[in-house]
């Protein structure tokens, strides 16, 4: 991390996890162990139907609430979706685009994503878009053109002013779920490939505003490696994130002065 240039973000993706009495149970678990003053922002991406749970439950440990999926369209005859301008409403500061789940089970694409990039910025929402390879692409060694074109696609017609405002999360597909992490060395290898990227596409000042994170089984066994590369501003957390006592723990690595 370099919180000269850029935040660092933890944030926990709580994927089809807890109910909304579950939410507050956590929220009042994490408020016993937070540390005072943070170095780093915190947020929990929480399921749709929890959001106004937890913006309330969170509201005085300056923990931000983020969504979890938006839909493209403003509003209309899209049974089932919720919009960028709903999310908003209710308080909510992040939403994440694109996870690998999102891709492969319900059909995302690197032009839909895009298209959830440019809704959730003009709602005022910052999005955290996920980008990554699978372990047969990791194999077949097109990782980092894969990851870079994933980027450039998510950014598409994102104006300089706008992409200061998203935040992107490394996560290699394989890493998710599986326990199985990216040594911090493949980890830094990719998030400096997508800084340099944006670099290409906006310039130096604008690359190194940019908050990049990483995700795929990050633990606090883990997290102060991985946080120590220079490129890694921050972690995407699934399964750890769901226990308050491992969640504080990723949160204090991120926080050492
Ligand atoms: P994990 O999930 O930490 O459980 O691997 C990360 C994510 O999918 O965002």
């Amino acid at each position: 991390m370099n919180r000269r240039y850029r935040k660092t973000i933890i944030a926990g993706n709580w994927k089809m996890n807890k109910t909304a009495s579950e939410t507050k149970k956590f929220a009042e678990e994490l408020k016993a162990v937070m540390p005072k003053a943070k170095w780093c922002e915190v947020v929990v991406c929480v399921p749709a139907v929890n959001i106004q749970t937890a913006i309330k439950a969170f509201k005085d440990m300056r923990v931000s609430v983020g969504a979890e999926n938006l839909f493209y369209e403003k509003s209309g005859a899209y049974t089932g979706e919720v919009s960028g301008d709903m999310l908003k409403d209710l308080g909510v500061k992040y939403v994440i685009i694109g996870h690998s789940e999102r891709r492969q089970y319900f059909g995302e694409t690197d032009v839909t994503v895009n298209k959830k990039v440019h809704a959730a910025l003009e709602a005022g929402l910052h999005p955290i878009i996920c980008v990554g390879e699978s372990l047969e692409q990791r194999e077949m060694g097109i990782t980092m053109e894969l990851v870079a074109l994933q980027v450039k696609a998510a950014l598409s017609g994102v104006s300089a002013e706008k992409v200061r405002k998203c935040v992107i999360a490394y996560e290699p597909v394989w890493a998710i779920g599986t326990g199985k992490t990216a040594t911090a060395e493949q980890a830094a290898e990719v998030c400096t490939l997508i800084r340099t990227t944006i670099r290409h596409l906006y310039g130096a000042r604008i690359a190194r505003s940019v908050t990049i994170q990483y995700g795929g089984s990050m633990k606090p066994a883990n997290a102060a490696e991985l946080l120590a590369q220079p490129d890694i501003d921050g972690g995407l957390i699934g399964g750890a994130a769901l226990k308050s006592g491992e969640f504080v723990d990723i949160i204090n690595a991120a926080n050492q002065e």
